[in-house]
């Protein structure tokens, strides 16, 4: 039997109290990565199952601002159903050219949005766009490849679209994720419909919900519903209890 669970059997009799401080904690075991020949679009890296894809260059960042995605995928009413405080504190991981994170500051003028990326170029567009509108209440921070460097119990909500797919390092990046959120913080998942064969998306940029809540699972984040708004997209909402 696995050590977790010899030691949660064990607490389960010795105490309720300490059992309840087992189950809050994350787990953090090492990840089980293994390696394969790589697809047309992947790494070859497999985790739980699924290759992880290549990153989005900043080449790509004009793709990302098409005038089409504003009716492919909804992005306003995204953002009004993560139902923000004015002075919510929201890290928008993976921000690219910051196509969220724009409309999130405008949603929360007593917060801040924490634009994390692990482009410099893509925080340069971000950044010229802070100062170009005046806008102070965005952070950019470069992440690296294995940690998004948000404070601890830092943020309320956590946005990541088009993104988790391409996180050479998933584990440790929610491992991140989860300790920079407050106790009850929320993480938006979204991800193209893999469910979906005739979506026209790379396969490897496409999540099965099932895939996703094993992965958010295996951090201790805590599936809560899926809401079902966008046209391709799943938008799932995962809480750190
Ligand atoms: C397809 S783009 C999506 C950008 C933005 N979320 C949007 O929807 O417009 C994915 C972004 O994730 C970033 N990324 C990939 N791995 C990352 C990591 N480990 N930490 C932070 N950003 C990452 C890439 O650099 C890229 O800018």
């Amino acid at each position: 039997m696995p050590r977790r669970s010899i030691l949660v059997m064990t607490l389960m009799i010795l105490s309720p109290v300490a059992m309840t401080a087992v189950a809050l904690q994350p787990p953090t075991d090492p990840p089980s990565y293994s390696q394969i020949t790589p697809s047309r679009d992947g790494i070859g890296k497999v985790y739980m199952g699924r290759e992880i894809s290549q990153v989005m260059g900043h080449r790509g960042a004009g793709w990302l601002e098409r005038a089409s995605r504003v009716r492919e995928e909804l992005p306003d009413v995204l953002v009004d159903h993560l139902q923000l405080h004015p002075d919510a504190e929201v890290a928008d991981i993976g921000a690219g050219t910051g196509y969220f994170t724009f409309r999130i500051s405008r949603l929360v003028p007593q917060g801040r949005v924490f634009a994390v990326d692990i482009q410099p170029e893509m925080l340069a567009i971000v950044e010229k766009r802070m100062a170009r509108r005046g806008i102070d209440n965005v952070v950019p921070i470069l992440g690296s490849i294995d940690d998004p460097k948000l404070s601890a119990q830092g943020v309320d909500v956590v946005l990541l679209v088009d993104t988790y797919h391409e996180f050479s390092h998933p584990f440790e990046m929610m491992r991140g994720i989860y300790r920079g959120l407050r106790p009850g913080g929320r993480v938006f998942l979204v991800e193209y419909r893999g469910e979906d064969q005739a979506l026209p998306i790379k396969p490897l940029h496409k999540m099965t919900q099932a895939q996703a809540k094993r992965e958010m699972a295996a951090v201790g984040l805590v599936w809560e519903e899926t809401l079902d708004l966008l046209p391709t997209q799943h938008l799932m909402v995962f809480r750190k209890p």
